[in-house]
This record gives C-alpha cells, sequence and structure tokens, in this order.
C-alpha cells in the first residue's frame, strides 16, 4: 500500500485564455475563452482534437510565451526549484547528454552543487527504475525508457505542478500500462498538481480526477467530467467498473463532434 501523501499548496486558475497566433493570412485564433481551475494536489487530464490547443495551453501555462487574452494564476518559479515542471510532447531526452545529464539539466539550470544534482539526479532515476543507465545515452535506450527519463528529469526538481504532454503517447500498450501505474505511484507519493493532456480516453479516465474536454480549434472547455472511480486503480478492476463504461460514454459523446469537426478543417 502506498502511503498518500497531503497534496502540495499548488492550485491552476486559467481565467479567459486566448492565443491569437499570426498566420500566412492574418492571424489564427488557437485558443478562445479558455476558463478552468485545478485544486492543489488534483490530477485532472485534458482530452481535445488534435490541433485544438492543448500543446499551446500547457506552455501558456509553463511560462514559455503569453496568452494573448486573459490570465493564468500557477505558482512561480522559485530560485533552486522548478516549481512548475513540463513534460514536452514527443521525445525530449537530448541526444547528446547522457541519462544522469540529462535528468541534472533543470537542476543544473537552478544552479544546484554538482554533488547534490547528482545525488538528486539518481534517486529520481532509481524511483523510476534507470539508476543502472546513468551513462548511457538516449539512443541506446527505448522509447518507455527514455520517456522515463523525462519523467525523472521533471521529479528531480521537486516540482509542486506537473504539465504533462501526451508523455505516453509514443508507447506500445503495455508499456503504457506501465509507466501509468509507475506516474500514480509517484504522484501518490508526492501529490503534485498534475495537468495531463493525452488523446486516449481510456488513459484519461485511468489517472485523472477530473477530465476536461476541448472544442476543435478555437480550443475552449466543452465539458468537465469529474472521476470518481477508487484508487489505487488497477488496470482489471478500473475496466470492469460499471461507472468506467458510463464515464468513456460519456467523454466519447462529448469529443466525437468535436473531432468530426477538427476533421473538416
Ligand atoms: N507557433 C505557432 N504559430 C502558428 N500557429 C501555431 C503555432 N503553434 C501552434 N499553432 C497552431 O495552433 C493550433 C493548436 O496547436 P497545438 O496547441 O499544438 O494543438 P494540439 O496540441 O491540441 O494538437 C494548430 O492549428 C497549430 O497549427
Ligand atoms: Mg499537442
Amino acid at each position: 500500500m502506498i502511503a498518500t501523501a497531503p497534496p502540495r499548496v499548488a492550485p491552476i486558475t486559467v481565467r479567459g485564455v486566448g492565443k491569437v497566433y499570426p498566420a500566412r493570412r492574418g492571424s489564427f485564433v488557437a485558443l478562445h475563452d479558455v476558463s478552468f481551475s485545478v485544486a492543489p494536489g488534483e490530477f485532472c487530464a485534458i482530452i481535445g482534437p488534435s490541433g485544438c490547443g492543448k500543446t499551446t495551453l500547457l506552455h501558456i501555462l509553463a511560462g514559455l510565451f503569453p496568452a494573448s487574452t486573459g490570465t493564468v494564476e500557477i505558482p512561480p518559479q522559485e530560485p533552486g526549484r522548478l516549481v512548475t515542471a513540463l513534460i514536452f510532447q514527443g521525445i525530449s531526452t537530448l541526444p547528446w547528454l547522457t541519462v544522469l545529464q540529462n535528468t541534472e539539466y533543470g537542476l543544473r539550470h537552478m544552479r544546484v552543487s554538482p554533488a547534490e544534482r547528482r545525488t538528486r539526479a539518481v534517486e529520481q532515476l532509481r524511483r523510476v527504475g534507470l539508476d543502472r543507465f546513468v551513462d548511457a545515452f538516449p539512443h541506446q535506450l527505448s522509447e518507455g525508457m527514455r520517456q522515463r527519463v523525462s519523467i525523472a528529469r521533471a521529479l528531480a526538481t521537486d516540482p509542486d505542478v506537473l504539465l504533462m504532454d501526451e508523455p505516453f503517447a509514443n508507447l506500445d500498450e503495455q508499456n503504457r500500462l506501465l509507466l501509468q501505474d509507475e506516474l500514480l505511484r509517484l504522484w501518490q507519493e508526492n501529490r503534485q498538481t498534475v495537468l495531463f493532456v493525452t488523446h486516449s480516453l481510456d488513459e484519461a479516465i485511468r489517472l485523472s480526477d477530473r477530465v476536461l474536454v476541448m472544442t476543435s480549434a478555437p480550443g475552449r472547455i466543452k465539458a468537465e467530467v469529474p472521476v470518481r472511480l477508487a484508487r489505487p486503480r488497477e488496470f482489471r478492476s478500473v475496466r470492469q467498473d460499471p461507472e468506467y463504461g458510463a464515464l468513456s460514454a460519456k467523454l466519447w459523446e462529448a469529443l466525437r463532434d468535436e473531432v468530426l469537426r477538427a476533421r473538416q478543417t
């Protein structure tokens, strides 16, 4: 049984956020009037059709660029600590750095001393089962292992908020299930506030406390579906829960029209 930590005091609030990108002819509205909040320690999933602005939203929350309109409230970064960590869509390990150096990357930017950096990075690699691979380079690892390096790098700075952009999208089903288990274990040990983008209804239901469904572009929050399944969520028990089928149907009902609309643009 995993000890469940108290939630971190790190809410996220998004109010009326819009994002307009310059386009070849004029401009393109990627997000329009997006509002929601995530409670401290909550695991919130976002689903929406491809191109609806999910990555844009996470990048605004991570502070990579500002929203065109509206406001976001998210805990600010602190010296020596990345309070909000972003796991990018796709493979985000740096191929010229070893597994250890990849994991130390955020800490290096936070000017943590080399000795402490190493200790903290090795500890995180141990938690994701990669401490034997400290000196390996990303190309020597499987895709699932590389994704675990990205998770270790994000966790090494001890963030209160984890922004995850389709982190398991490129994995096969078995590895995806294993990494979901690992993520849930790490989350229960630390209770970060998590915003998790996925295109998998199944993954959203298995992991989250609540699922936000976005419309096709310009992205808005169309529906909000609480997931009240008991934790820990064993793979088999989740799928056998009658509530699972109802949730899945509800999410697909909200999403289907948006996916069809996104295909026509
Ligand atoms: N830097 C950019 N400049 C112009 N358009 C962009 C830029 N980034 C994303 N877009 C457009 O904004 C829309 C939303 O993109 P994105 O946030 O990546 O969506 P998602 O992650 O939901 O697939 C897409 O149509 C994409 O082409
Ligand atoms: Mg994306």
